[in-house]
This record gives C-alpha cells, sequence and structure tokens, in this order.
C-alpha cells in the first residue's frame, strides 16, 4: 500500500471521546502497519491546557484501551509524534497553533501537507476553518491541505447549506472531506464487491427480480452518556441521513464506469437524485417513529430515553424510525425499500436483505406467499459475511420446500486483518483518496429527502411517536409498513445465518 506524502495532521477536539476512542488509535494502527510518512507529527488541539507529556499519556492510555492493532509493543516509538496546543478558536490561539505548526515543521523537516481533523462539536465546524483560513493555514503553495468534518454535516437541509457555504468561502471542494464512517466499513464496500464482481447477481438486480429492499441498522445499546446530543438530532438525523442513506446508494447504484472516486460518487448521487420525495402529508403512513421505553433485559433493568442523562423528561426524540420509499429510476421503479434503525433494540446488527420475487408459478405446495423467496443478505456487522436463502426439498415423501442458508462468514479469511473504519478513512484522507468521502451534493440531496418527514413530525402533532419496550424490534405499527401481508421484516440475530424472533442475540 501506498505511504502518505510527508505530512501534519492537527486534530481540533483532541481532549474529546472520539479521538481517544477511534481517532489516535486508528493512527496508531498505520504507525504499526508502517503507514505513515517518514516525516509526520500529530499535534492536538482544544481548550484543555495540556503539556505535549499530559497529551502523549492520556494518548497512551486510550491506545492501551481502545487500540485495535494487537502489537501495543510500538506506543512509545509513536507518542514521540505527538504534539498538543490549547486552542479555544480565538484570534490569540489560532496564532499560537500556526506558531506551534510552523516549529514542528522545522524541527521535524515536514512540508506544509497538512490534514486538519475536526472533531469538535458542530457549531465550530464553520469556525475552525474560517479562522484557519485568517491566518493562510488554508493555502496550499507549499503543501496540499485538506480538512476532514465529522458529522452531522448541519442539522437540516438549510444549516447544511449555510455551513457548506461559509466553507466554500475559504477552501474548495478537493479539501473538504465530509466523513460517514459507515463507508468506511470493509463490509459496505464490499457491497460493491459483491455486485460488480460476480456475473451471477448483477442480471437479477433490478425491478424485474427484486420484490424489495430491506435495510437493518439496529443497536442495542441505549444513547449512553450523549442524550445532550441525541437530544437535539434523533435517529433520523445521527443514522438515516447519513449512513443508512449511503448504504441504500451502494446497494442501488448503476455500475460506475471505474473505482476512480468521481466515477463511484457520481452513482451514488444519481441515485439520491432519484429518491421519489415523501409528501408531508404522507409522512404518516410511510414513516414511523419510535421511542425506547424502560424494561427488564435479561434480567437486568434498563433505562426508558426519556429517564437518559442530558435527555427531557417529556421528550419527543425519535430513537427509532422506520421509512418506506421509493427510487424512481429504470432499474428500481416499483420496488418498495425498508429502512429501520434504532437504539436499545435486541442485538446489534446492520445489514440489507434483497428480497427476490416468487417464482412465476407454485409448482409446489408452499404455506404463503413467500415462505421459499430468495433472499440474498449483506451483513455489514456483526458476523460480517454473506447468505443466499434458497428453496430446498425436505427430505421424505412429497415435495415439501424449506429455506435452506448457503453462507459466507468474513471470518473465513481469519488470516486477513480488516482495518477498523476510522483506520481506513484516515488512512484515505491522507492519500487524498476521497472515494469514501461524501460529496456535498450527496449530503444536500439527502437532507432534501429527510426534509418533509422532519417538517411533519415537527408541524403535525397528531402523528405518533410510538414507545416500545427497549429490547424489542421497535413499534409493532412499523410492521404495517411492508404491505404483503404474510411479510414481515427479517428478525436478524447475532449470527448470521440465524434469524427469527426466539434466537441467540
Ligand atoms: P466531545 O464532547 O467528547 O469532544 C469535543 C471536543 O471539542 C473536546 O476535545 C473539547 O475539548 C473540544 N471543544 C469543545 N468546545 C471547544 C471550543 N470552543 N474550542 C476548541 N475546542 C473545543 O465530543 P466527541 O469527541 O464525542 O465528538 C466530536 C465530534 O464527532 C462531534 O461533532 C460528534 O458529533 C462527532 N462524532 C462523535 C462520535 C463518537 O462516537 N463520539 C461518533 C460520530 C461522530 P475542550 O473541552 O478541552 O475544549
Ligand atoms: C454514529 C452515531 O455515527 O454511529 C451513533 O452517531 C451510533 O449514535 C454509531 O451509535 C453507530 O456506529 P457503528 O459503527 O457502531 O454501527
Amino acid at each position: 500500500m501506498n505511504k502518505p506524502d510527508d505530512h501534519m495532521f492537527v486534530i481540533f477536539g483532541a481532549s474529546g471521546d472520539l479521538t481517544k476512542r477511534k481517532l489516535v488509535p486508528s493512527i496508531y494502527s498505520l504507525f504499526v502497519l508502517d503507514l505513515l510518512p517518514k516525516k509526520f507529527a500529530l499535534l492536538g488541539a482544544a481548550r484543555s491546557e495540556y503539556s505535549d507529556d499530559e497529551f502523549r499519556s492520556n494518548m497512551k492510555d486510550a491506545i492501551n484501551e481502545f487500540g485495535e492493532h494487537e502489537d501495543k509493543s510500538r506506543i512509545d516509538d509513536f507518542l514521540n509524534l505527538l504534539y498538543y496546543q490549547p486552542y479555544d478558536s480565538s484570534e490569540d490561539s489560532i496564532n499560537k497553533l500556526k506558531k506551534k505548526l510552523d516549529d514542528l515543521r522545522k524541527g521535524n523537516s515536514i512540508s506544509g501537507n497538512t490534514v486538519y481533523y475536526l472533531s469538535t462539536p458542530p457549531s465550530l465546524y464553520s469556525t475552525i476553518p474560517q479562522s484557519l483560513a485568517s491566518v493562510d493555514l488554508n493555502k496550499e503553495e507549499d503543501g496540499w491541505k485538506k480538512v476532514v468534518i465529522e458529522k452531522p454535516f448541519g442539522y437540516d437541509l438549510e444549516s447544511a447549506q449555510e455551513l457548506n457555504s461559509k466553507l466554500m468561502k475559504d477552501w474548495h471542494e478537493d479539501q473538504i472531506y465530509r466523513i460517514d464512517h459507515y463507508l468506511g466499513k470493509e463490509t459496505v464496500q464490499n457491497l460493491l464487491v459483491t455486485r460488480f464482481s460476480n456475473g451471477i447477481f448483477e442480471p437479477l438486480w433490478n425491478r424485474n427480480f427484486i420484490h424489495h429492499v430491506e435495510v437493518t441498522s439496529a443497536e442495542s445499546i441505549g444513547v449512553e452518556e450523549r442524550g445532550g446530543y441525541y437530544e437535539s438530532s434523533g435517529a433520523l438525523r445521527d443514522m438515516v441521513q447519513n449512513h443508512l442513506l449511503q448504504v441504500i446508494g451502494l446497494t442501488a447504484m448503476e455500475p460506475p464506469s471505474s473505482v476512480e472516486p468521481a466515477a463511484i460518487r457520481n452513482e451514488i448521487l444519481k441515485v439520491f437524485q432519484s429518491l421519489r420525495p415523501i409528501k408531508e402529508e404522507d409522512v404518516k403512513n410511510c414513516v414511523i417513529r419510535g421511542q425506547y421505553l424502560s424494561s427488564t433485559i435479561k434480567g437486568e433493568k434498563v433505562k426508558g430515553y426519556r429517564e437518559e442523562k442530558g435527555v427531557d423528561p417529556d421528550s419527543s426524540t425519535e430513537t427509532y424510525a422506520a421509512i418506506k420509499f421509493y427510487i424512481d429510476n429504470w432499474r428500481w421503479g416499483g420496488v418498495p425499500f425498508y429502512i429501520r434503525t434504532g437504539k436499545r433494540l435486541p442485538t446489534r446488527v446492520t445489514e440489507v436483505v434483497i428480497h427476490f420475487r416468487p417464482t412465476p408459478h407454485f409448482l409446489f405446495q408452499q404455506e404463503d406467499f413467500c415462505n421459499t423467496c430468495n433472499q440474498l443478505v449483506i451483513r455489514i456487522q456483526p458476523d460480517e459475511g454473506v447468505l443466499l436463502k434458497i428453496g430446498m426439498k425436505t427430505p421424505g415423501a412429497g415435495f415439501d420446500v424449506q429455506n435452506v442458508n448457503m453462507d459466507f462468514h468474513y471470518s473465513d479469511l481469519s488470516e486477513q486483518r480488516i482495518p477498523s473504519a476510522y483506520e481506513r478513512l484516515i488512512y484515505d484522507a491522507m492519500n487524498g483518496d476521497t472515494t469514501l468521502y461524501a460529496r456535498s451534493e450527496e449530503v444536500m440531496e439527502a437532507w432534501k429527502f429527510l426534509m418533509p418527514i422532519l417538517n411533519a413530525w415537527k408541524n403535525d402533532s397528531s402523528i405518533p411517536l410510538y414507545g416500545f419496550p427497549a429490547g424489542t424490534w421497535g413499534p409493532e405499527k412499523a410492521d404495517s409498513l411492508i404491505e404483503e401481508p404474510e411479510m414481515t421484516w427479517r428478525y436478524p440475530c447475532k449470527n448470521l445465518s440465524d434469524d427469527g424472533i426466539y434466537c441467540e442475540l
């Protein structure tokens, strides 16, 4: 693999949770894998007053606790590359940061190439790039400059457009990397490979053979310490606007002309542009929202959402959302897409399920409409893999048919290490590869699609927010989104090959 050019990596928000849990541990993995350039330094910045050594000591603990690379023997060598500069977004502090950067560059003979990673509260996503530009730290005469922006990119369409236009005053699109960590997941990228490297799937991948598509992204945890953030977000903004729609983009896109970033991103954008707008008055029929209630899971009492830290006791924030929608283009005309996501569901699972049409004529005895319909399950996490369900003869007299599994598990390739999503995305940003980052048009189209839902929920108090016991599959009402009477959502289990309400979670 290519080594990136020599550069400085600056993390704003370096005293925060994401830095300690994901960013620095991922950069350590790149270091151990010898994927960092020879000349490299990482500068952390936040309001907290740390010295270089205090920051190094915090990051040592972070790598030991959260590092995904099993080799921890090189932490001390890595820590020598780390520095810290207090920064509070004032004019004085950006000047001090600039001076520290200059000194580090000179001291370590590093060129002007720089990645600025914004892992701060979203309110600073325009302030910090503006501040960098005010002291020319965006200028590329002495080397490339990139700014990586964490999610959420805006709160709605208007704020996303506003943020974008503020950024565009001082930076150009090629310098802006909008992160969506789902795109960094190996198994999300495998969607492309499964579709476009197998001659058997692509001919069937359309309205003629596919009955409907289902995407689930469930989490068993609640909002944990992030109640304050989640209150201003909810499931739709937190998961659907970005992660789930990106998964839909990869599932539904046309074959790109190459694997160049622009070719892939153009096709994803076309999918987003083809999403049939949901009218505000239809929201109550096509979208179900829910909120988890207190419950007992495996003998343990768990809090309801409204009892979580940082959450309003009367909160109407949705922790669950399910949507039925259509993609109006030649490939997908008339095929319903169902997506659902939620916290405090029975298990952590993300998967895409392609439900194929039934056979045109039922030759064998079948109990119901789609007892033996073929399904292709692409499991993004956990027990990553691909499962095909096919009808087979039940042994014995007659021609009874049962659904059986053909499955591939990524763990069968166990000799190959799967990089974490952040490791992959950070490495790509260092190398200037934007394939797995969201372009501004994609982000805006995603917001455009969600705005009628957000507006309807805000304006029409008669749209129910269904309570459901934590640890269950969300509001029962969500079942009625799937119109065929014999069909329901798949009930995925921890293991890819199992499903059903009673399997191991
Ligand atoms: P934290 O609240 O833990 O960290 C925020 C960081 O920003 C801290 O280092 C804080 O440090 C710094 N900060 C806050 N205000 C200022 C300021 N005025 N000037 C300079 N620095 C400031 O948040 P997270 O680390 O959890 O999240 C960071 C971003 O990443 C958020 O936008 C979040 O939405 C996003 N994200 C987080 C995920 C996660 O799992 N944590 C997952 C996906 C996205 P100090 O107080 O020292 O200034
Ligand atoms: C983040 C959301 O973007 O994704 C979190 O803000 C969510 O609320 C997380 O828990 C899920 O990511 P993953 O990789 O655990 O599926």
